[in-house]
């Protein structure tokens, strides 16, 4: 059985050299320097393993889901960055370092923000060794999880939700928005990767991403309340702090962690549909269930 912390640590290597790589080739400026901040240690790069993981899933070249990896990596980086923003969370740690905003200011950061994401789509459609068609898609899929019906709506939710009392269906939604569009973008775009990619294991994918991303984001709010700040490389407390609709909050800690398992029990389900070995993925998702960080 494979040590799945450090296989896990040793994927997240490998993803900070070829960030750091594909940031490398750009024009000198402060906000190239407060991506390269961002971007650089710290993260767990959830997302590009599991890319990587759906590409050996299908059969699929691992250096291009690599790079389809980096991709949503810079897009969920520059989301935090915004995340963080006084207009936002207002949080001043995240990574275990000053957010982006405290270390180079609002307007480096909102730029730093704009340029990851954008840079993120350079990346994404110079990849190798992978049919045109597939690249077309992998752009479709990662601009509308990430978009207005993706990650950023689910945003705009988690602010209104701060003024209203949504119901848990409404705070399910907003999670599937905001915390699940990146995951399920790095399950789709890892399959797209693979030779043995068809829509059956598509749809099984971003199953499996929606159920986990639902437990991830769950568990983010448990961390907020139960872990420190060195730990967990940001503040604790910036749900209360401010006022967010959460499902801790709606079920209390106890029923919180239950759903944890159970969202992660039925991830693992969707697996079923790949004839390949999936015991990593599995294993991955459930190192998550009890993260500290
Ligand atoms: C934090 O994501 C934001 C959420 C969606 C909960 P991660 O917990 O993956 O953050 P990093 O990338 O490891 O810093
Ligand atoms: C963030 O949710 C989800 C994003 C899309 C950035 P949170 O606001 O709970 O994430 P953290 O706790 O700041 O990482
Ligand atoms: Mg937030
Ligand atoms: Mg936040
Ligand atoms: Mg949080």
């Amino acid at each position: 059985m494979t040590d799945i912390k450090a296989y896990v640590n040793h994927q997240a290597e490998l993803v900070s050299e070829r960030l750091s790589i594909l940031l490398s080739e750009n024009m000198l400026s402060t906000v190239l320097d407060a991506m390269k901040y961002s971007v650089s240690n710290g993260g767990k790069r959830i997302r590009p393993i599991l890319a990587m993981e759906f590409a050996r899933a299908c059969n699929g070249d691992v250096a291009s889901a690599l790079d389809f990896g980096c991709a949503v990596e810079m897009i969920h980086t520059y989301s935090l960055i915004h995340d963080d923003l006084p207009c936002m969370d207002n949080d001043d740690m995240r990574r275990g370092k000053p957010s982006c905003h405290i270390a180079f200011g609002e307007d480096n950061a909102l730029l730093a923000g704009d340029a990851l994401l954008t840079e993120a789509f350079t990346v994404l459609s110079s990849v190798k060794n992978i049919p045109a068609e597939n690249i077309v898609k992998a752009v479709s899929y990662l601009s509308s999880f990430a978009g207005i019906n993706g990650m950023v709506g689910g945003q705009v939710l988690d602010l209104q939700f701060e003024e209203t009392n949504p119901t848990v269906e409404e705070i399910l939604q907003m999670y599937s928005l905001k915390t699940c569009g990146l995951i399920k973008a790095s399950c789709v775009l890892g399959c797209l990767a693979g030779e043995e990619c068809n829509e059956d294991k598509i749809r099984a994918s971003i199953d499996f991403a929606e159920n986990l991303g639902i437990a991830f984001q769950i568990q983010d709010d448990i961390l907020d309340i139960t872990s420190d700040e060195a730990t967990l490389g940001k503040p604790v407390g910036s749900d209360e702090k401010n006022d967010k609709s959460t499902i801790v909050k709606h079920f209390g800690l106890q029923k919180s962690k239950e759903l944890v398992k159970e969202y992660t029990d039925k991830a693992i389900e969707a697996l079923s549909v790949f004839n390949t070995d999936t015991d990593i993925i599995k294993q991955l998702a459930f190192m998550l269930v009890d993260r500290k960080n």
